[in-house]
């Protein structure tokens, strides 16, 4: 099957093409038109301005992607697009000209919800690379989601555990702006605390674990609390870290101290993954059978790629991760979800409507 798939949920206009039969994917094109030096000017994304520059980018990088890959419309299978959640008007420009590329070039649409869009940039064929087979564990953190799935099929994924308000990759954002970090923030963020932690445990391999006995880890003055909840569910409150983060910002600035930069990103950026590194040791114990897929824009995060990667060879389980260009938001993860949907017959019609929230 031969798939050409649109994604717009938010800051990013992305089509690509890919070609898949069995459970094999093979992307063909994977175009990304990024918004972030607009939107960096405001310190976070604009809802009308993502919007309007969708309607610009979405004809130009759609054909883009079909030239990249040598096809033609005439020559797809199917058309998948991002249908939920994400910004409202966003999800309406991308769907919209999806709807209508479709009915011109006689081609099915697929709906695809963009966190199992996510999911599926685990399935994408690359050298080397066996992809996992459900089930499994699903950790997705983005800017708008972190979110603990048990995936039980290419098409089934149930929510057991997720944050309560911010997500991770925002509140990276969100303390990354307060010390001086363009949006967004998360790979700036990653580069500071790779130097806290150095500075705190050299180069040693192992770095997490030797940083989590060291006296840095216990200085009272950059104390966080941890955003893994411990009432017994899975979720989190990246909230209660950030408030926390805000008000030790605030400490530092009235008493005139000098904030050290990288000790301090270190130990947020310790509590943040340790945090998921927690829960999802009990669910992995609590699902034996079960490897684990990390993916969303933060599955960028080197710490938590390597602290989730001690986690899983300690308890002998498979670690998935896609390679970062394919953790950030694109469309051939939207095809790879499209395919396994359209497998099952789950197609759209001309009623296809953009919708904000999750479901
Ligand atoms: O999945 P994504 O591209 O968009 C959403 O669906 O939200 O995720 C974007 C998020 C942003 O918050 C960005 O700061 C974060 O991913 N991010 C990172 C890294 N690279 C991107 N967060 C932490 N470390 C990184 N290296
Ligand atoms: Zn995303």
């Amino acid at each position: 099957m031969r798939l050409l798939a649109i994604e717009s949920s938010c800051d990013e206009t992305a089509a690509a093409v890919v070609l898949a039969e069995g459970s094999e994917i093979r992307i063909l094109s994977n175009i990304v038109a990024s918004q972030v030096d607009v939107h960096r000017l405001y310190g976070g994304v604009v809802p009308e301005i993502a919007s309007r520059a969708h309607v610009e980018a979405l004809s130009r990088i759609t054909y883009a992607a079909l030239e990249q890959a040598g096809v033609s419309l005439g020559l797809l299978d199917g058309l998948a697009v991002t249908d939920h959640p994400g910004l409202i008007g966003a999800l309406l420009c991308g769907v919209n000209f999806a709807k209508s590329l479709a009915v011109n070039a006689h081609l099915p649409i697929i709906p695809v919800d963009h966190i199992k869009g996510h999911i599926a940039a685990a399935y994408l064929a690359r050298d080397g690379y066996t992809p996992p087979k459900p089930p499994f564990i699903a950790l997705v953190v983005s800017g708008g989601h972190t979110s603990i799935y048990h995936v039980t099929s290419y098409t089934e994924h149930t929510l057991i555990g997720s944050t309560r308000d911010d997500a991770m990759g925002e509140a990276f954002d969100k303390i990354g702006r307060l010390i001086g970090i363009p949006y967004p923030a998360g790979a700036g963020f990653d580069a500071l605390a790779r130097e806290g932690f150095t500075e705190t445990v050299g180069d040693t391999e192992n770095y997490f674990a030797a940083y989590a006995k060291s006296a840095a880890r216990r200085d009272p003055q950059l104390k966080l609390p941890s955003p893994a909840l411990t009432d017994g569910s899975y979720d989190f409150s990246f909230s209660g870290l950030k408030t926390a983060a805000i008000n030790l910002l605030h400490r530092f600035e009235q008493q005139a101290i000098p904030l050290p930069l990288a000790a301090f990103a270190a130990r947020y950026t310790f509590e943040a993954v340790e945090a998921v590194a927690t829960h999802l040791s009990a669910v992995l114990t609590a699902y034996p059978d079960c490897d684990l897929v990390l993916c969303g824009g933060v599955a960028a995060n080197s710490h938590l790629r390597h602290r989730l990667s001690v986690l899983t060879e300690k308890l002998h389980r498979g670690f998935f991760v896609p390679p970062p260009s394919l953790c950030g938001d694109n469309a051939a993860m939207i095809a790879a979800a499209g395919y396994f949907a359209a497998l099952k017959g789950a197609f759209g019609d001309s009623s296809l409507n953009a919708c904000a929230a999750d479901f």
